[in-house]
């Protein structure tokens, strides 16, 4: 095959990943956990071009040239490694996540580039290893390969990869409060969290523990137990984050009146928890019989949409493309 395409979606971690060991091989400090959505994918068609003389890139429509498609060569040139074949390709993408809002459009994307090139490249790739091709390109790709619920364990080259993990049914109510570009990337925040944030110790060791215990929630099927955990690690990086120099904000004062209001949604018995990537956005996650009550009660703070767990990378058919 010359020319396939594949779809995937943004997850979302409800144990979150922050730092890198190994910025080359992108093997993470430690193990994360996530929520696949079943909305705003980003759909690629790879197709191999013998006759280019460089890769080209296309999103929504528009050529992409700089840092992004270097950055696209980059990941492809292992691919093309791999796989023998040095001919260069065009990557038409397109992107229904709000990129750069702090909805991972970065996972969406390496996931379904991952799995159109290894195929436009006549790799043949199981789920796992597609997904340890998915982590060169982003970290949080690793885990959008995968269905539902994903763990991406810290490991080495060989098993930093994600695999499925059966969780409780739930919904995440994604509050998207300021869909602009965000200040600086999580490449650049988790590095500066490294060098100078004097919590960035605390964050590992706390992250590995809740790793575990989020690990026995999900097996004991229970959504309080997940729902704290993933509240307080949130909570936790935001605060490792906070406390790098120069110091950076993610979270702006509607981001913490949604942690307060979901705070008192509780206390007025309607369990919900909250978390938040390297942005504004605030995502919620309930049981499915509340999700309606809790996303009625956060529509006062930005445009709200309700979102079951999702499906992984696929390919699709041309036609579908
Ligand atoms: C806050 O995966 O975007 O969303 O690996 O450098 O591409 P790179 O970073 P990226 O970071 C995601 C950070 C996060 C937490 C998470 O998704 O686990």
């Amino acid at each position: 095959m010359t020319k396939a395409t594949a779809r995937a979606y943004p997850n979302i971690a409800l144990v979150k990943y922050w730092g890198k060991r190994d910025s080359t091989l992108m093997l993470p400090l430690t193990g994360s956990m996530s929520m696949t959505l079943d909305d705003f994918p980003t759909t690629t068609t790879v197709e191999r071009t013998p006759e280019a003389a460089a890769d080209h890139f296309e999103l929504n429509g528009e050529v992409i040239e700089g840092e992004p498609l270097r950055r696209v060569t980059k990941f492809l040139d292992l691919v093309r490694e791999q796989a023998g074949i040095r001919e260069f390709a065009a990557v038409r993408s397109k992107n229904e996540v709000p990129t750069a809002a702090g909805l991972a459009s970065s996972a969406s994307g390496f996931a379904a580039l991952a799995l159109a090139a290894s195929k436009a490249y006549d790799l043949s790739l199981d789920p796992a290893d597609v997904s340890r091709l998915a982590r060169r390109g982003s970290g949080s790709a690793t885990r959008s390969v995968i269905p539902h619920f994903a763990v991406w364990r810290a490991g080495d080259d060989e098993t930093s990869v994600a695999e499925a993990i059966d969780a409780p049914d739930m919904r995440m109510i994604v509050v998207v409060v300021n869909a602009g570009n965000k200040e600086i990337s999580s490449r650049e925040a988790m590095k500066r969290t490294a060098l100078t944030s004097p919590f960035n110790d605390a964050w590992v060791s706390s992250t590995e523990q809740a790793l575990e215990s989020m690990m026995s929630a999900c097996a004991d099927n229970d959504f309080t137990r997940i729902g704290r955990i993933t509240e307080t690690n949130a909570l936790r990086m935001h605060a490792t984050i906070q406390a790098c120099d120069p110091p950076i904000l993610y979270l702006a004062p509607t981001s913490l009146a949604i942690f307060n209001k979901v705070r008192e949604l509780r206390e007025s018995g309607l369990e919900a928890y909250a978390t938040a990537d390297a942005g504004p956005n605030v995502c919620v996650i309930a049981r499915p019989e509340d999700a309606d009550a809790v996303a009625a009660a956060l529509v006062e703070f930005g445009s709200v949409r309700t979102m079951a767990p999702g499906p992984g990378a696929e390919l699709l058919a041309d036609s579908e493309a």
